[in-house]
């Protein structure tokens, strides 16, 4: 009876040495000493022993009880001061955590670098609304009610005569009816329509651009478009000027560059035509001056729209427009 004793002593010592956390420790506390315990249940049992070694042993189970319960004691005070300092310690010599440094997102930078260029040429910057008016938007810019070139825009109407802007266009008129001639603007900002695919996003940014003055022609558009490209790209840039339609441009042209991923031999992002097209052009539409009240025989002038996304993914050769809008850090971080 006396080994019986001895060896659960042993055990008990033996588990707490291996225990390694205060949990396992509560653990043993319970199955050596709790209402259930061995040590209790001995202890219990104590009159069942013959008379002689009941003293005895009574005496030297209390004591493994007593020596237990400071063992178990200590050790807990042991543990809990052990992952205190694991996770309290201070290392004052560690470097000390730079906050990550943001940036401006790629869109807003093209976007500032296309204003920057065309600020030194001597444009102003303006902005315009983002809902906005049927009447601005397509009428005063001869796109009548029922016209088909509103087919060119898939709108998003907010109620009959109010839309979220399709184009940056509806700047021009909201300048000139502002102030008479000499007109020279640039005016970026966010538009909607609702499209969704590799190249296009419900919503994207463009850059409209107007020069109203005498003697305004189509060899000052494509002077100033030219400089233009050759600052944004390179000037070694190849440009062409592609007849084209819009309602409020006559003539009109659409802008491509020779592709900047092939050089012109023709991929997959040129479609194998070895062009790229940036923006829309043209002279300013007569019927847009009327609307407004400009003399259409002492003024004339040219308008230009280019997209920001599709000159920032040829800028920096991305394929999916949609990244620009993800907000993944690991992509606006390369920027
Ligand atoms: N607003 C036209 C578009 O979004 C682009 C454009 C602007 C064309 C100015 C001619 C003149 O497609």
């Amino acid at each position: 009876m006396e080994n019986t004793l001895e060896r659960i002593y042993a055990d008990a010592m033996e588990a707490l040495a291996s225990a390694t956390d205060v949990d396992a420790v509560s653990d043993l506390s319970t199955q050596y000493l709790g209402r259930k315990g061995h040590i209790t249940h001995y202890l219990r049992n104590i009159s069942s022993l013959p008379v002689a070694e009941r003293p005895q042993a009574g005496k030297r189970a209390n004591e493994i009880k007593r020596s237990l319960e400071g063992e178990f004691k200590n050790t807990l005070t042991r543990l809990a001061n052990v992952s205190k300092t694991a996770t309290d310690r201070i290392d004052v010599s560690l470097p000390g955590r730079v906050p990550e440094k943001g940036s401006l997102h790629p869109i807003t930078q093209i976007t500032n670098h296309i204003c920057n260029i065309f600020s030194q040429m001597g444009f102003d910057v303006v902005e315009g609304p983002e809902v906005e008016t049927d009447y601005y938007n397509f009428e005063a810019l001869n796109i009548p009610k029922n016209h088909p070139a509103r087919d060119m825009q898939d709108t998003f109407y907010v109620s009959d005569n109010v839309v979220l802007r399709t184009h940056t266009s509806p700047t021009q008129p909201r300048v000139m009816e502002k102030q008479p001639p000499p007109v020279r603007i640039i005016a970026p900002g966010k538009v909607y329509r609702c499209d969704s695919d590799l190249t296009h996003t419900p919503m994207f940014h463009q850059v409209e651009g107007l020069l109203v003055d005498r003697h305004v022609s189509f060899a000052d558009l494509k002077g100033t478009l030219t400089a233009f490209i050759h600052q944004m790209f390179d000037d070694q840039t190849t440009l062409r000027f592609r007849p084209s339609f819009f309602p409020f441009t006559e003539p009109s042209a659409e802008v491509d560059i020779r592709c900047v991923i092939c050089r012109g031999k023709g991929c997959r992002v040129c479609s194998q035509t070895g062009w790229l097209e940036i923006l829309g052009s043209g002279m300013v539409h007569p019927a847009v001056f009327e609307n407004i009240g400009y003399d259409t025989n002492r003024y004339t002038g040219f308008a230009f729209g280019m997209g920001v996304e599709r000159i920032a993914m040829l800028k920096y050769g991305i394929d999916d427009i949609r990244r620009y809008f993800d907000n993944d850090y690991r992509f606006l971080s390369q920027f």
